[in-house]
């Protein structure tokens, strides 16, 4: 049966029953590649919620890159993990705002017809590292959206209950679909891993990107001191207008980047750049950072280590532009620096970075809205680098700016971002 991609807001069930089958975005092993090719719509068959899972109607769904790497089957492919194997079929998409439709057994926290957003860490609750440790400790731990199938870019998806977040208020359904991922990300590398306090100083790479934006205003919210490296003077005013002290055009220092593989002569060269780089930070800041924002990888990762100051933090969750790092380990134990990786979040962790937005201390920020047509063309867009921010996926809502509950800020609209 063709779908037509314009009725996917239509549905004939109310909360509670489910249809027989949905509208989908699908990648499957043979087709992987470029994501304009690998994502196409399909009639798949609408899962039922198991032991402790909700299905939710999705509303909106949030674009990450997480589904470029699926799309592509880089640097491994996703089918593979999860329950993946057992469904043979991958259904994209780790943020989604929507509707509480359907609880399985066991459920009693939320209702069909609750309104919420959806974080993406899924674990077995048979872990005893989630009931004591960490859910990101848990061997069960994976993406949702990613690392399993029945994502948010589907008429429907299944979530395991501890996912769901009620939804902010204020905001539209795109705007409320389009944070999680990065936002809770951020507040983890932040506040629970670097114990972010007032009066410290930061620096924050990429901080006009999806986790920038966000590290920025944690930093603002803390009473801390951040300065954001971006690429162009309209992500410098983003930046500083979302609480900056101010910004580095990366541009300017361009020969501070590793390349790898470089000559001991191009080493110093670039090692002179790092140099005068950390020295406008620190007059920036008024003193070298306590904490440096990290996700760029191969590229500034010297030039993170060298410019933290001693006994301070680099915080990393990617490695953007290459995962083997070298970088002169001398500035690291001399003056007894500390390298803290992370990863998304935790439940508790996403209900308190979203209790910010709820309260509106901490806005998403949002560049584009496309239709449910545009998911494989929103993908391609982000492999060509030729997105500028968060891009949100309408599903059930049929319009821009439904969803509003309460008056509020909402969102920023940014021309830039990314
Ligand atoms: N582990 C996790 O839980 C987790 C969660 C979220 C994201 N991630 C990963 O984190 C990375 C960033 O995600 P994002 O959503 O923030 O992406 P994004 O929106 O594309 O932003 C990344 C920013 O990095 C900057 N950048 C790119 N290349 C650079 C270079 N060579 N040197 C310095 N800066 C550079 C760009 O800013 P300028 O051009 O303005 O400098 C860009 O805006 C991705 O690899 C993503 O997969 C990991």
């Amino acid at each position: 049966m063709a779908i037509d991609l314009q009725q996917v807001s239509k549905i004939d069930v109310q909360p509670g029953e489910l249809p027989q089958s949905m509208a989908a975005w699908v990648i499957r092993e043979e087709r992987q590649g470029e994501p304009k090719d690998a994502f196409q719509v399909e009639e798949i068959e609408v899962p039922e919620p198991g032991a402790f899972e909700v299905i939710v109607r999705v509303m909106a769904a949030g674009v990450n890159y997480n589904n470029v790497w699926a799309a592509l089957g880089k640097p491994v492919s996703v089918m593979k993990y999860g329950d993946h194997p057992e469904f043979g079929h991958h259904i994209g998409g780790s943020d989604a705002s929507g509707y509480v439709w359907k609880v399985g057994p066991g459920v009693t926290r939320w209702k069909p017809g609750d309104e919420v957003v959806v974080h993406c860490n899924q674990a077995s609750y048979e872990d005893p590292e989630v009931h004591g440790l960490d859910p990101m400790a848990a061997p069960s731990q994976r993406i949702w959206g990613y690392e399993t199938t029945w994502g948010s870019f589907a008429q429907f998806t299944k979530v395991q209950a501890q996912q769901l977040l009620p939804k902010p208020k204020a905001l539209s359904w795109e705007e409320a679909a389009s944070y999680g991922l990065v936002y809770f990300t951020a507040y983890r590398m932040l506040i629970t891993r670097c114990n972010l306090q007032a009066g410290q100083r930061v620096l924050i790479w990429g901080a006009a990107g999806g986790l920038g934006v966000f590290a920025t205003q944690l930093c603002a919210a803390a009473g801390a001191h951040c300065v954001g490296v971006v690429s162009s003077p309209e992500k410098g005013e983003l930046v500083e207008r979302l609480g900056a002290v101010g910004f580095i055009d990366r541009g300017e220092f361009a020969g501070m980047m590793r390349k790898g593989g470089e000559s001991p002569a191009e080493e110093k060269a670039r090692f002179l750049a790092s140099r005068e780089f950390s020295k406008r930070v620190s007059e920036m800041l008024g003193d070298a950072p306590d904490i440096v924002f990290e996700h760029v990888g191969q590229a500034t990762f010297p030039t993170s280590v060298y410019t933290v100051k001693p006994f301070g933090k680099v915080v990393i969750c990617a490695g953007t532009t290459g995962f083997n790092l070298d970088f002169d380990v001398r500035y690291l134990w001399m003056k007894q620096k500390e390298i803290v990786g992370s990863h998304f979040a935790n439940a508790y962790e996403c209900m308190k970075a979203n209790e910010l937005i709820e309260s509106g201390q901490i806005k998403p920020v949002l560049w584009r809205t496309m239709g449910f047509d545009g998911v494989a063309q929103a993908h391609q867009l982000m492999l060509e680098n030729k997105h500028l921010g968060k891009i949100s996926i309408l599903v059930g809502a049929d319009s821009e700016g439904q969803g509003r509950t309460a008056e509020g800020g909402g969102a920023i609209h940014a021309e830039v971002g990314g």
